[in-house]
């Protein structure tokens, strides 16, 4: 029969026991660690349907956005409406709480699953990926940029993360955006002929995505070209140079006034993360404020700031310690008690929390089950036959090389031995 394979650019994410170094393993590692930090900056979960309306990605994410025009994956339901799956999380959450009647109050909110964009895969670019989004509800600039900056040092500390860069800018309030937006058109539009398709048609519908353009002529014609920074106001500036400064011992910034964001709804403080050890998708998180978003989805004058991490990206550059839990591989090889032996297993789990014990659950010689045991990185193999239920024992064989001799305890021993493990 035929096999039916995974769709291009969706990977399954399949944890392994011994290796630390798989792909899946640091994934599921980094989304527990995450999780701790959400926690530790007072955050709560938020859960919303992987399924849109797809008219909430146009009217958030943006029309012209690369997203919305080209990577959306929108189809049809048997009622002929049509949907979207998440490009993003953040446009779902704001229509979660106007829906629920919440914009009216103040939300620091978390939320982890996975995204899908319609993109040419590549190391770290998938179709469908998971991220890591924070959003901070109802706060106005200030104190909530420096939580947001706050807790990128924090996850570059705790996940070890290779050559990390954080790049800050602020584009400015409407009349600064649209002064600098035409300052931008003016210059560009007598050197048309020297741009490509794609940044010709980024003059017409979003000019300040040029800046983000990748063709080396268009990058050569930006250096003459107007900077934000000559309309931002001082305050702007200023909020760069302190967040900046505040972190300067903890995390590498830098202000960069070429920096925008793919996405439409931003308004004013903006930010992205990068490693140059990810190489051509160097950005492992980015966000910034979106003041607009959820009057434009219909709700109340909200202020608003979050950003997304992408969990696949950061495993990429992240070290992570072994977390130094110990393996038990729980051997049974006897068939007519096997119940007894069972209930064993069963009790010791509860004696330390920091223990994982890995019932061996196929049938087969003692010596492929030893073997098994080792291949997952077990620690020890605890063995059980008849003559240990018989007597309320059980055999404990250390794995590492150095300490291989085998001992018999007895239930209370075990408990005391497992009580010590670290
Ligand atoms: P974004 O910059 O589009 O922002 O995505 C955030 C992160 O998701 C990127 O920096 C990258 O690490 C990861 N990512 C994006 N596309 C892919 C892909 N195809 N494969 C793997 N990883 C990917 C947003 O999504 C905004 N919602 C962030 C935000 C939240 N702004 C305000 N609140």
């Amino acid at each position: 029969m035929e096999k039916i394979n995974s769709l291009t650019g969706m990977t399954d994410l399949i944890e392994t026991k011994a290796d630390e170094d798989v792909l899946a393993n640091k994934v599921f590692q980094t989304e527990k660690i995450l999780k701790e930090i959400f926690t530790n900056y007072a955050m709560s979960e938020i859960r919303t349907p992987a399924l849109e309306n797809t008219n909430l990605f146009k009217r958030s994410v943006g029309d012209t956005s690369d997203i919305v025009n080209k990577e959306l994956y929108t189809f049809s339901d048997k009622n002929d409406k049509s949907i979207t799956l998440r490009p993003e999380g953040t446009a779902s959450v704001m229509r979660s709480i106007i829906e629920k009647k919440l914009d009216g109050e103040t939300h620091k909110l978390w939320y982890l699953g996975p995204m899908w964009r319609y993109e040419r895969p590549q190391k770290g670019r998938y179709r469908q990926f998971n991220q890591a989004g924070i959003e901070i509800l109802g706060y106005p600039e200030g104190a909530p940029e420096f939580e947001m900056i706050s807790l990128i040092c924090e996850l570059n500390r705790k996940l070890q993360i290779r050559k990390p860069l954080i790049k800050i800018n602020h584009l400015g309030d409407s009349s600064t955006k649209k002064l600098f937006c035409k300052a931008l058109v003016d210059y560009l539009t007598p050197m048309k002929s020297n741009l490509d398709e794609k940044d010709l048609l980024r003059l017409d519908s979003n000019p300040l995505r040029i800046l983000d353009s990748k063709n080396p002529n268009t990058i050569e014609i930006l250096k003459k070209a107007p900077s934000i920074s000559d309309y931002l106001q001082d305050n702007s500036k200023e909020l760069l140079k302190s967040i900046q400064e505040l972190f300067s011992d903890k995390c590498e910034i830098q202000i960069d006034f070429n920096l925008v964001r793919g996405l439409d709804y931003y308004t004013g403080f903006v930010f992205e993360a990068i490693s140059e050890d990810l190489g051509a998708q160097d950005a492992y998180l980015g966000g910034g404020r979106y003041d607009n978003l959820s009057a434009q989805l219909g709700g109340k004058d909200l202020p608003a700031i979050g950003m997304a991490i992408g969990i696949e990206r950061l495993a990429l550059i992240s070290y992570q310690e072994n977390k130094n839990r110990t393996l038990i591989s729980f051997i049974i090889i006897s068939s007519n008690s096997e119940a007894k032996a069972y209930k064993i297993s069963h009790e010791l789990r509860s004696i330390n929390k920091n223990i994982d014990i890995d019932v061996q659950l196929s049938q087969g010689s003692l010596k492929s089950k030893l073997r098994r045991a080792n291949k997952n990185g077990a620690a020890y193999a605890f063995i059980v036959g008849d003559d240990e239920i018989e007597s309320e024992t059980v055999i404990i064989k250390p794995l590492n090389k150095e300490d291989s001799d085998q001992s018999t305890m007895n239930l209370n021993e075990i408990e005391n031995f497992i009580k010590n493990l670290s």
